[in-house]
Protein backbone atom coordinates (compact mmCIF):
# COMPACT_ATOMS: atom_id res chain seq x y z
CA UNK A 1 0.00 0.00 0.00
CA UNK A 2 1.12 3.88 -1.06
CA UNK A 3 0.97 7.04 0.41
CA UNK A 4 -1.00 9.32 -2.50
CA UNK A 5 0.68 12.88 -3.92
CA UNK A 6 -1.73 14.99 -5.96
CA UNK A 7 0.05 17.51 -8.33
CA UNK A 8 -1.57 19.86 -10.52
CA UNK A 9 0.22 19.19 -14.24
CA UNK A 10 -1.02 22.58 -16.35
CA UNK A 11 -1.26 26.33 -14.44
CA UNK A 12 -3.77 24.92 -11.38
CA UNK A 13 -7.54 24.60 -11.41
CA UNK A 14 -7.52 21.54 -13.25
CA UNK A 15 -10.24 20.15 -10.65
CA UNK A 16 -8.25 18.74 -8.02
CA UNK A 17 -10.52 19.50 -5.55
CA UNK A 18 -12.78 16.99 -6.22
CA UNK A 19 -10.23 13.95 -6.76
CA UNK A 20 -8.15 15.18 -3.35
CA UNK A 21 -11.63 14.66 -1.43
CA UNK A 22 -12.53 11.55 -3.26
CA UNK A 23 -8.84 10.31 -2.02
CA UNK A 24 -9.00 11.75 0.92
CA UNK A 25 -12.62 9.94 2.01
CA UNK A 26 -9.64 6.95 1.64
CA UNK A 27 -6.88 8.21 3.40
CA UNK A 28 -6.27 8.48 7.05
CA UNK A 29 -4.05 11.77 6.78
CA UNK A 30 -4.01 14.80 4.41
CA UNK A 31 -1.79 16.64 4.38
CA UNK A 32 -0.75 20.48 2.20
CA UNK A 33 3.14 20.84 2.11
CA UNK A 34 2.91 24.04 -0.34
CA UNK A 35 1.61 27.31 -1.54
CA UNK A 36 -0.92 28.63 0.97
CA UNK A 37 -4.79 30.99 0.84
CA UNK A 38 -3.64 31.71 -2.80
CA UNK A 39 -5.18 28.01 -3.69
CA UNK A 40 -8.67 27.22 -3.53
CA UNK A 41 -10.65 24.23 -3.59
CA UNK A 42 -14.66 23.64 -4.11
CA UNK A 43 -16.03 20.74 -2.43
CA UNK A 44 -19.32 19.54 -2.80
CA UNK A 45 -20.73 17.13 0.07
CA UNK A 46 -24.29 16.50 -0.33
CA UNK A 47 -26.07 19.64 0.20
CA UNK A 48 -22.98 22.01 1.99
CA UNK A 49 -20.22 23.42 -0.54
CA UNK A 50 -16.94 24.00 1.06
CA UNK A 51 -14.45 26.73 0.01
CA UNK A 52 -11.00 26.07 1.02
CA UNK A 53 -8.04 27.47 0.11
CA UNK A 54 -5.63 26.78 3.21
CA UNK A 55 -7.26 24.05 4.93
CA UNK A 56 -6.62 20.48 3.91
CA UNK A 57 -9.19 18.88 2.18
CA UNK A 58 -9.33 15.93 4.25
CA UNK A 59 -10.94 17.50 7.11
CA UNK A 60 -14.17 17.95 5.23
CA UNK A 61 -14.22 13.82 5.22
CA UNK A 62 -13.69 13.58 9.04
CA UNK A 63 -9.97 12.84 8.43
CA UNK A 64 -6.67 14.77 10.25
CA UNK A 65 -5.77 17.62 8.50
CA UNK A 66 -1.83 18.71 8.22
CA UNK A 67 -0.74 22.09 7.27
CA UNK A 68 3.28 20.89 6.97
CA UNK A 69 6.41 23.67 7.03
CA UNK A 70 6.54 24.31 3.37
CA UNK A 71 3.32 26.71 3.88
CA UNK A 72 3.19 29.82 4.15
CA UNK A 73 0.32 30.85 6.93
CA UNK A 74 -1.90 33.83 6.98
CA UNK A 75 -3.15 33.33 10.59
CA UNK A 76 -6.12 35.93 9.95
CA UNK A 77 -7.02 33.97 6.49
CA UNK A 78 -6.72 30.23 8.13
CA UNK A 79 -8.78 31.51 11.25
CA UNK A 80 -11.95 32.85 9.13
CA UNK A 81 -11.82 29.43 6.79
CA UNK A 82 -11.90 27.22 9.95
CA UNK A 83 -14.43 30.08 11.36
CA UNK A 84 -16.33 29.48 7.65
CA UNK A 85 -16.29 25.39 7.95
CA UNK A 86 -17.19 25.47 11.84
CA UNK A 87 -20.43 26.82 10.72
CA UNK A 88 -20.97 24.60 8.32
CA UNK A 89 -20.98 22.37 10.90
CA UNK A 90 -17.66 20.69 10.51
CA UNK A 91 -15.48 20.22 13.84
CA UNK A 92 -11.76 21.92 13.44
CA UNK A 93 -9.77 21.07 16.61
CA UNK A 94 -5.97 20.53 17.75
CA UNK A 95 -6.78 16.77 17.29
CA UNK A 96 -7.75 17.25 13.44
CA UNK A 97 -5.92 20.05 12.28
CA UNK A 98 -2.13 19.91 13.07
CA UNK A 99 0.16 22.69 11.94
CA UNK A 100 4.09 22.72 11.53
CA UNK A 101 5.45 25.08 14.40
CA UNK A 102 8.37 25.50 11.62
CA UNK A 103 5.46 26.99 8.78
CA UNK A 104 6.12 30.70 8.09
CA UNK A 105 3.34 33.24 8.78
CA UNK A 106 1.76 36.00 5.78
CA UNK A 107 1.75 39.08 7.82
CA UNK A 108 -0.18 42.13 6.89
CA UNK A 109 3.15 43.24 5.37
CA UNK A 110 3.23 40.70 2.81
CA UNK A 111 -0.20 41.38 1.13
CA UNK A 112 0.90 45.05 0.89
CA UNK A 113 3.95 44.68 -0.55
CA UNK A 114 2.64 42.07 -3.14
CA UNK A 115 -0.28 44.37 -4.22
CA UNK A 116 1.89 47.68 -4.31
CA UNK A 117 4.60 45.60 -6.36
CA UNK A 118 2.09 44.37 -8.90
CA UNK A 119 0.75 48.01 -9.37
CA UNK A 120 4.04 49.40 -9.60
CA UNK A 121 4.79 46.57 -12.52
CA UNK A 122 2.42 48.02 -14.76
CA UNK A 123 2.21 45.87 -18.06
CA UNK A 124 4.72 43.35 -17.03
CA UNK A 125 2.77 42.48 -13.41
CA UNK A 126 2.26 39.00 -12.73
CA UNK A 127 -1.08 38.79 -11.93
CA UNK A 128 -0.67 37.52 -8.80
CA UNK A 129 -3.77 36.91 -6.20
CA UNK A 130 -2.46 39.74 -4.03
CA UNK A 131 -2.24 37.64 -1.00
CA UNK A 132 1.11 38.07 0.17
CA UNK A 133 2.72 34.76 -0.86
CA UNK A 134 5.26 35.67 -3.20
CA UNK A 135 7.10 37.96 -0.24
CA UNK A 136 6.55 36.02 2.27
CA UNK A 137 8.59 33.29 1.03
CA UNK A 138 11.21 35.87 0.23
CA UNK A 139 11.20 36.47 3.57
CA UNK A 140 11.77 32.89 4.76
CA UNK A 141 14.72 32.16 2.19
CA UNK A 142 16.04 35.49 3.46
CA UNK A 143 15.65 34.05 6.96
CA UNK A 144 13.93 37.00 8.35
CA UNK A 145 10.14 35.30 8.53
CA UNK A 146 8.09 35.16 11.48
CA UNK A 147 7.36 31.33 11.80
CA UNK A 148 4.26 30.18 14.50
CA UNK A 149 7.25 28.96 16.66
CA UNK A 150 8.33 32.18 17.46
CA UNK A 151 4.78 33.69 19.05
CA UNK A 152 5.34 31.33 22.18
CA UNK A 153 8.58 33.61 22.50
CA UNK A 154 8.03 37.27 22.68
CA UNK A 155 11.83 38.39 23.13
CA UNK A 156 12.29 36.55 19.94
CA UNK A 157 9.69 38.11 17.87
CA UNK A 158 10.55 41.41 19.14
CA UNK A 159 14.28 41.68 16.93
CA UNK A 160 12.59 39.79 14.24
CA UNK A 161 9.50 42.35 13.60
CA UNK A 162 12.45 44.82 13.35
CA UNK A 163 14.69 43.18 11.04
CA UNK A 164 11.30 42.78 9.02
CA UNK A 165 10.45 45.98 9.25
CA UNK A 166 13.51 47.57 8.21
CA UNK A 167 12.87 45.61 5.00
CA UNK A 168 9.29 45.88 4.42
CA UNK A 169 8.81 49.69 5.33
CA UNK A 170 12.08 50.83 2.90
CA UNK A 171 10.53 48.96 0.32
CA UNK A 172 6.78 49.73 0.73
CA UNK A 173 8.05 53.85 1.32
CA UNK A 174 9.97 53.46 -1.70
CA UNK A 175 6.72 52.25 -3.61
CA UNK A 176 4.67 54.90 -2.05
CA UNK A 177 2.73 52.53 -0.17
CA UNK A 178 1.39 52.96 3.45
CA UNK A 179 4.26 51.41 5.73
CA UNK A 180 3.59 49.89 9.54
CA UNK A 181 4.21 50.42 12.45
CA UNK A 182 5.78 47.76 15.09
CA UNK A 183 3.29 48.28 17.27
CA UNK A 184 0.47 47.16 14.47
CA UNK A 185 1.63 43.81 14.08
CA UNK A 186 2.15 43.15 17.39
CA UNK A 187 -1.33 44.00 17.87
CA UNK A 188 -2.23 41.63 14.85
CA UNK A 189 -0.01 38.55 16.26
CA UNK A 190 -1.19 38.97 19.93
CA UNK A 191 -4.36 38.48 18.50
CA UNK A 192 -4.13 35.62 16.52
CA UNK A 193 -1.59 34.19 18.72
CA UNK A 194 -4.07 32.48 21.39
CA UNK A 195 -5.83 30.89 18.85
CA UNK A 196 -2.75 29.34 16.48
CA UNK A 197 -0.23 28.26 18.67
CA UNK A 198 -2.63 25.24 19.57
CA UNK A 199 -2.42 23.81 16.57
CA UNK A 200 1.36 23.59 16.36
CA UNK A 201 3.26 21.14 16.64
CA UNK A 202 6.17 19.07 15.08
CA UNK A 203 4.71 17.76 11.86
CA UNK A 204 7.44 15.67 10.97
CA UNK A 205 7.41 14.05 13.86
CA UNK A 206 3.62 12.95 14.03
CA UNK A 207 3.63 11.86 10.37
CA UNK A 208 6.66 9.90 11.11
CA UNK A 209 5.07 7.70 13.64
CA UNK A 210 1.50 8.23 11.42
CA UNK A 211 3.98 5.97 8.67
CA UNK A 212 5.44 3.96 11.25
CA UNK A 213 1.77 2.71 12.46
CA UNK A 214 1.13 2.12 8.36
CA UNK A 215 -1.50 4.79 7.90
CA UNK A 216 -2.45 6.31 4.62
CA UNK A 217 -1.36 9.55 3.48
CA UNK A 218 -2.65 11.84 1.04
CA UNK A 219 0.36 14.97 -0.14
CA UNK A 220 -2.69 17.25 -1.61
CA UNK A 221 -0.48 19.89 -3.92
CA UNK A 222 -1.38 22.85 -4.66
CA UNK A 223 -1.37 25.46 -8.07
CA UNK A 224 0.20 22.92 -10.51
CA UNK A 225 3.70 22.43 -12.38
CA UNK A 226 4.08 25.06 -14.84
CA UNK A 227 3.25 27.60 -11.96
CA UNK A 228 6.72 25.87 -9.93
CA UNK A 229 9.18 28.58 -9.44
CA UNK A 230 11.57 26.84 -11.23
CA UNK A 231 9.80 24.38 -13.42
CA UNK A 232 6.94 26.82 -14.39
CA UNK A 233 6.55 29.91 -16.67
CA UNK A 234 8.84 31.76 -14.98
CA UNK A 235 8.70 34.61 -14.07
CA UNK A 236 4.80 34.33 -14.32
CA UNK A 237 4.89 31.07 -11.59
CA UNK A 238 3.99 30.99 -7.94
CA UNK A 239 6.86 31.52 -5.46
CA UNK A 240 6.52 27.94 -3.80
CA UNK A 241 8.01 24.34 -5.72
CA UNK A 242 4.53 22.59 -6.90
CA UNK A 243 6.43 19.49 -8.45
CA UNK A 244 5.70 15.94 -5.59
CA UNK A 245 9.24 16.07 -4.24
CA UNK A 246 8.63 18.98 -2.29
CA UNK A 247 5.84 16.87 -0.54
CA UNK A 248 8.50 15.28 1.22
CA UNK A 249 10.11 18.63 1.74
CA UNK A 250 7.62 20.72 3.18
CA UNK A 251 6.19 18.34 5.56
CA UNK A 252 9.40 17.03 7.16
CA UNK A 253 9.21 13.48 5.54
CA UNK A 254 11.47 10.79 3.52
CA UNK A 255 11.13 11.80 0.31
CA UNK A 256 10.32 7.68 -0.16
CA UNK A 257 6.90 8.60 1.54
CA UNK A 258 5.74 10.57 -1.54
CA UNK A 259 4.60 7.35 -2.90
CA UNK A 260 1.72 7.32 -5.96
CA UNK A 261 2.08 10.43 -7.82
CA UNK A 262 -1.31 11.05 -9.39
CA UNK A 263 -0.91 14.21 -11.69
CA UNK A 264 -4.33 15.92 -12.06
CA UNK A 265 -4.64 17.80 -16.27
CA UNK A 266 -7.75 19.22 -17.53
CA UNK A 267 -8.95 17.63 -20.96
CA UNK A 268 -8.42 21.31 -21.79
CA UNK A 269 -6.14 24.00 -20.66
CA UNK A 270 -7.09 27.27 -18.77
CA UNK A 271 -5.15 29.71 -16.73
CA UNK A 272 -5.37 32.36 -14.89
CA UNK A 273 -3.24 35.70 -14.20
CA UNK A 274 -0.75 36.90 -16.88
CA UNK A 275 2.20 34.93 -19.00
CA UNK A 276 2.53 32.68 -21.84
CA UNK A 277 -0.30 30.62 -22.91
CA UNK A 278 0.56 28.43 -26.60
CA UNK A 279 -2.75 26.97 -26.59
CA UNK A 280 -5.09 30.03 -25.68
CA UNK A 281 -7.53 30.49 -28.03
CA UNK A 282 -9.58 33.90 -28.49
CA UNK A 283 -11.85 33.01 -30.37
CA UNK A 284 -15.68 31.71 -29.76
CA UNK A 285 -14.31 28.21 -28.91
CA UNK A 286 -12.08 29.80 -26.05
CA UNK A 287 -15.33 31.15 -24.67
CA UNK A 288 -17.39 27.61 -24.90
CA UNK A 289 -15.25 26.05 -23.20
CA UNK A 290 -15.03 28.87 -20.09
CA UNK A 291 -18.80 29.06 -19.90
CA UNK A 292 -19.16 25.30 -20.12
CA UNK A 293 -16.19 24.78 -17.80
CA UNK A 294 -17.65 27.60 -15.04
CA UNK A 295 -13.85 29.07 -15.64
CA UNK A 296 -13.99 31.61 -12.61
CA UNK A 297 -11.46 31.50 -10.30
CA UNK A 298 -11.87 30.26 -7.02
CA UNK A 299 -9.84 32.77 -5.09
CA UNK A 300 -10.10 35.52 -7.13
CA UNK A 301 -13.09 35.23 -9.14
CA UNK A 302 -10.95 36.52 -12.56
CA UNK A 303 -12.42 34.70 -15.89
CA UNK A 304 -9.73 31.84 -16.27
CA UNK A 305 -8.31 32.18 -19.95
CA UNK A 306 -9.18 29.17 -21.87
CA UNK A 307 -7.65 26.82 -24.82
CA UNK A 308 -6.60 23.60 -26.31
CA UNK A 309 -4.97 20.61 -24.27
CA UNK A 310 -1.26 20.92 -24.50
CA UNK A 311 0.42 17.53 -25.01
CA UNK A 312 3.82 18.90 -24.95
CA UNK A 313 3.59 21.22 -22.09
CA UNK A 314 2.05 18.10 -19.77
CA UNK A 315 4.41 15.36 -21.36
CA UNK A 316 7.36 18.00 -19.32
CA UNK A 317 5.12 18.12 -16.07
CA UNK A 318 4.97 14.35 -16.28
CA UNK A 319 8.67 14.57 -16.00
CA UNK A 320 9.81 16.76 -14.07
CA UNK A 321 6.67 16.08 -11.49
CA UNK A 322 7.72 12.27 -11.26
CA UNK A 323 3.75 11.66 -12.41
CA UNK A 324 2.90 7.87 -11.89
CA UNK A 325 -0.89 8.37 -13.59
CA UNK A 326 -2.71 11.01 -14.39
CA UNK A 327 -6.38 12.22 -13.62
CA UNK A 328 -8.30 13.59 -16.33
CA UNK A 329 -11.19 15.99 -15.65
CA UNK A 330 -13.80 18.24 -17.49
CA UNK A 331 -13.80 15.77 -20.37
CA UNK A 332 -17.56 16.31 -20.57
CA UNK A 333 -16.95 19.92 -20.90
CA UNK A 334 -15.54 18.80 -24.73
CA UNK A 335 -18.66 17.28 -25.36
CA UNK A 336 -21.02 18.28 -28.64
CA UNK A 337 -17.43 19.96 -30.58
CA UNK A 338 -17.27 19.02 -33.89
CA UNK A 339 -13.33 19.17 -34.04
CA UNK A 340 -10.48 18.88 -31.06
CA UNK A 341 -7.20 19.64 -31.22
CA UNK A 342 -4.40 19.01 -29.24
CA UNK A 343 -1.24 20.63 -29.54
CA UNK A 344 1.90 18.30 -30.06
CA UNK A 345 4.67 20.06 -31.08
CA UNK A 346 5.90 23.91 -31.31
CA UNK A 347 6.70 26.06 -33.89
CA UNK A 348 9.69 28.82 -32.80
CA UNK A 349 10.58 31.45 -35.20
CA UNK A 350 9.66 28.91 -38.34
CA UNK A 351 11.79 26.09 -36.44
CA UNK A 352 10.20 23.26 -35.02
CA UNK A 353 10.73 22.89 -31.34
CA UNK A 354 9.76 19.93 -29.33
CA UNK A 355 9.87 21.48 -25.85
CA UNK A 356 8.69 24.37 -24.29
CA UNK A 357 11.54 27.06 -24.08
CA UNK A 358 12.81 28.13 -20.88
CA UNK A 359 13.48 32.04 -21.73
CA UNK A 360 10.25 34.51 -21.59
CA UNK A 361 10.29 36.30 -24.78
CA UNK A 362 10.78 32.62 -26.50
CA UNK A 363 7.92 31.33 -24.78
CA UNK A 364 5.38 34.49 -25.62
CA UNK A 365 6.25 33.83 -29.23
CA UNK A 366 5.80 30.18 -29.58
CA UNK A 367 3.22 28.60 -32.18
CA UNK A 368 1.40 25.39 -31.24
CA UNK A 369 1.39 22.85 -33.62
CA UNK A 370 -2.23 21.18 -33.40
CA UNK A 371 -2.90 17.65 -34.73
CA UNK A 372 -6.87 17.94 -34.81
CA UNK A 373 -9.48 15.19 -34.76
CA UNK A 374 -13.09 14.69 -34.87
CA UNK A 375 -15.63 15.84 -31.73
CA UNK A 376 -18.43 13.16 -30.02
CA UNK A 377 -21.94 13.80 -30.14
CA UNK A 378 -23.10 12.32 -27.72
CA UNK A 379 -22.36 13.19 -23.49
CA UNK A 380 -19.37 12.39 -21.45
CA UNK A 381 -20.93 14.14 -18.23
CA UNK A 382 -21.70 11.70 -15.53
CA UNK A 383 -19.99 8.67 -17.19
CA UNK A 384 -18.99 5.92 -14.37
CA UNK A 385 -17.47 3.46 -16.48
CA UNK A 386 -15.32 3.12 -19.59
CA UNK A 387 -18.37 1.67 -20.95
CA UNK A 388 -20.60 4.22 -20.98
CA UNK A 389 -18.00 6.82 -23.09
CA UNK A 390 -18.44 7.53 -26.96
CA UNK A 391 -15.87 5.80 -28.85
CA UNK A 392 -14.41 8.79 -30.63
CA UNK A 393 -13.85 10.40 -26.54
CA UNK A 394 -12.21 7.09 -25.41
CA UNK A 395 -9.93 8.15 -28.56
CA UNK A 396 -9.01 11.54 -27.47
CA UNK A 397 -8.08 10.21 -24.09
CA UNK A 398 -5.66 7.12 -25.32
CA UNK A 399 -4.01 9.79 -27.59
CA UNK A 400 -3.42 11.69 -24.90
CA UNK A 401 -1.79 9.13 -23.17
CA UNK A 402 0.20 8.04 -25.27
CA UNK A 403 1.62 11.78 -26.17
CA UNK A 404 2.13 12.40 -22.67
CA UNK A 405 3.88 8.98 -21.53
CA UNK A 406 1.57 8.47 -18.73
CA UNK A 407 -1.54 6.21 -18.52
CA UNK A 408 -5.17 8.00 -17.24
CA UNK A 409 -5.35 6.48 -14.30
CA UNK A 410 -8.62 8.40 -12.99
CA UNK A 411 -11.06 9.74 -15.77
CA UNK A 412 -13.70 12.55 -13.89
CA UNK A 413 -16.87 13.41 -16.06
CA UNK A 414 -18.78 15.91 -14.09
CA UNK A 415 -18.23 17.41 -10.25
CA UNK A 416 -20.45 15.13 -9.03
CA UNK A 417 -17.70 12.71 -6.95
CA UNK A 418 -18.98 9.43 -8.02
CA UNK A 419 -18.79 10.40 -11.78
CA UNK A 420 -15.55 8.96 -11.55
CA UNK A 421 -14.03 6.37 -14.03
CA UNK A 422 -10.64 4.15 -11.73
CA UNK A 423 -8.29 2.33 -14.10
CA UNK A 424 -6.24 2.20 -10.99
CA UNK A 425 -6.35 2.31 -7.34
CA UNK A 426 -3.04 4.86 -6.71
CA UNK A 427 -3.40 4.11 -3.00
CA UNK A 428 -3.26 0.10 -3.66
CA UNK A 429 -0.02 0.98 -6.42
P1 LIG B 1 0.75 34.17 -6.35
O1 LIG B 1 0.83 32.71 -6.03
O2 LIG B 1 -0.39 34.87 -5.65
O3 LIG B 1 2.06 34.87 -6.15
O4 LIG B 1 0.43 34.31 -7.92
C1 LIG B 1 1.36 33.98 -8.93
C2 LIG B 1 0.68 33.34 -10.12
O5 LIG B 1 0.16 32.08 -9.74
C3 LIG B 1 -0.51 34.13 -10.66
O6 LIG B 1 -0.56 33.95 -12.07
C4 LIG B 1 -1.71 33.45 -10.02
O7 LIG B 1 -2.89 33.64 -10.78
C5 LIG B 1 -1.23 32.01 -10.04
N1 LIG B 1 -1.86 31.17 -9.01
C6 LIG B 1 -1.58 31.14 -7.69
N2 LIG B 1 -2.36 30.24 -7.06
C7 LIG B 1 -3.12 29.66 -8.00
C8 LIG B 1 -4.10 28.60 -7.97
O8 LIG B 1 -4.39 28.00 -6.94
N3 LIG B 1 -4.68 28.30 -9.17
C9 LIG B 1 -4.32 28.91 -10.32
N4 LIG B 1 -3.41 29.89 -10.40
C10 LIG B 1 -2.82 30.26 -9.24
Amino acid sequence: MSNVTVIGTQWGDEGKGKIVDWLASRADIVVRFQGGHNAGHTLVVGDQVYKLSLLPSGLVRGKIGVIGNGVVVDPKALMTEIDRVTAQGLVVTPETLWIAENAPLILPVHGALDRAREAARGDHKIGTTGRGIGPAYEDKVARRAIRICDLAEPETLDWKLDELLLHHNTLLAGLGAETFTKEQLKDFLAEITPRLLPFSCQVWDRLDEARRAGRRILFEGAQAVMLDVDHGTYPFVTSSNTVAAVAASGSGVSPSSVGFVLGIAKAYTTRVGEGPFPTELHDQTGRTLGERGHEFGTVTGRPRRCGWFDAVLIRRAVRVGGVSGIALTKLDVLDGLDEISICVGYELDGQKIETFPSAPGAQARVKPVYETMPGWKETTAGARSWAELPAQAIKYVRRIEELIEAPVTLLSTSPERDDTILMRDPFED
